[in-house]
């Protein structure tokens, strides 16, 4: 996707520099297009953690090169392990993260030593290109559901997103974000209703961004605001991303994407999740119980961060001696989520919905 009418990803190695991952530095967007370095496997860490890449798909391809960069320094095997335990704990309610370590663990341990740089670049490169390709297909298969929307309708149509599930939080394209922009493209008026997303305001901060910056028409709201425009026949679709989908179809997302469903369910309106199949957990199946949910800090509440003077500021919302609770994501239930809009197809939020597009977890 563009910025500033220029192509980019989200990250990539450095050309020349074949040690160097470089990736966009979200803490500071909108307001500076700052790319940043990462030469090692705990700054790969440190970049998931604090959230200077985030959004499910692209923390999972961060911890791919993560592995990349461990074995260009040392490929031996127990080090190796130690790394790969260090980058999945970084974050622990996105699943991609621990499927991408995973997946490019099992290959390196089953190569000789002196192949493993390559072969762990390959399969980082690889996941990214992936990622590319099942976001694009994501869209194709939302499009359908806006453009079915369109017809009936027959006037622009008010999508409603929750925090920031859009290119920035993948490689390209986006989750939620991929039906939108191929709507666009596609010549379907569309508007979008863009949730701020307190504590962090990746809303207001990354999905308003990013939606600019590609000429989408759109409208920043506070949170609480989609209860009221629902009500209001203001909203024709929700489409939200994930961070874990359990094989019975329950979501974990950015909190407060559940009271979103709550209030789609009451006034009839379609909510549905669009993900790659990487944040599928096929080994869960309650997510109210059963999904970790992230607690972060208590600044990200008793504060917030904004531009002023040239540059990033924090300032204190709430009394010094008030205690915060900050859960970073919350589950929605199967039964509150329209369907799943997936790289394969849509589908219903079930376990028949799941296998009938993926027979292979039968
Ligand atoms: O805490 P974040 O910003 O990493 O949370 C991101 C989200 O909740 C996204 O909606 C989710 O990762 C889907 S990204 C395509």
């Amino acid at each position: 996707m563009n910025i500033n009418g220029k192509a980019y990803h989200t990250i990539w190695v450095k050309e020349g520099e074949p040690d160097t991952v470089q990736v966009i530095d979200q803490r500071v967007l909108p307001h500076q297009l700052v790319i940043h370095d990462i030469n090692s496997p705990e700054e790969a860490a440190v970049a998931i953690s604090d959230m200077i890449v985030r959004g499910a798909p692209l923390i999972g391809v961060t911890a791919a090169y993560g592995l990349y960069l461990a074995c260009l320094r040392n490929a031996d095997s127990d080090e190796l392990k130690e790394i790969a335990s260090m980058l999945k704990e970084s974050r622990p309610t996105a699943v991609n993260l621990a499927w991408a370590v995973d997946l490019v663990m099992d290959k390196l341990l089953n190569t000789p030593i002196d192949q493993r740089p390559s072969v762990a670049l390959t399969a980082a490169d690889r996941i990214k290109a992936e990622d590319i390709e099942i976001c694009r297909m994501i869209g194709v298969h939302g499009l359908e559901l806006i453009k079915k929307l369109y017809e009936e309708k027959k006037e622009t149509i008010n999508i409603l997103t929750h925090c920031n599930a859009g290119w920035l939080a993948t490689v390209d394209w986006g989750t939620a974000t991929s039906p939108i922009y191929q709507a666009a493209q596609a010549g379907i008026p569309i508007h979008v209703w863009v949730d701020e997303t307190r504590p962090r305001n990746q809303g207001a901060n990354l999905t308003a961004y990013e939606l600019l910056q590609q000429g989408i028409p759109h409208t920043l709201i506070v949170d609480n605001t989609g209860g009221h425009l629902m009500q209001h026949g203001m909203v024709d679709i929700v489409i939200v991303g994930t961070d874990r989908t359990t094989a019975q179809g329950d979501v974990a997302n950015k909190i407060g994407t559940y009271l979103k469903a709550l209030a789609a369910k009451d006034n009839n309106v379609p909510f549905y999740v669009a993900l790659p199949s990487s944040t599928i957990d096929w080994t869960l199946n309650d997510g109210i119980k059963e999904i970790p949910i992230e607690q972060r800090s208590e600044e990200e509440v008793t504060s917030i961060s904004g531009w002023s003077e040239g540059k990033m500021q924090k300032v204190r919302l709430s009394p010094l001696g008030t205690p915060a609770a900050n859960y970073g994501f919350d589950v929605t239930p199967a039964r509150l989520i329209s369907g799943l809009i997936t790289d394969r197809g849509v589908c219903a939020a079930s376990k028949e919905g799941l296998l009938g597009l993926y027979p292979e977890r039968a």
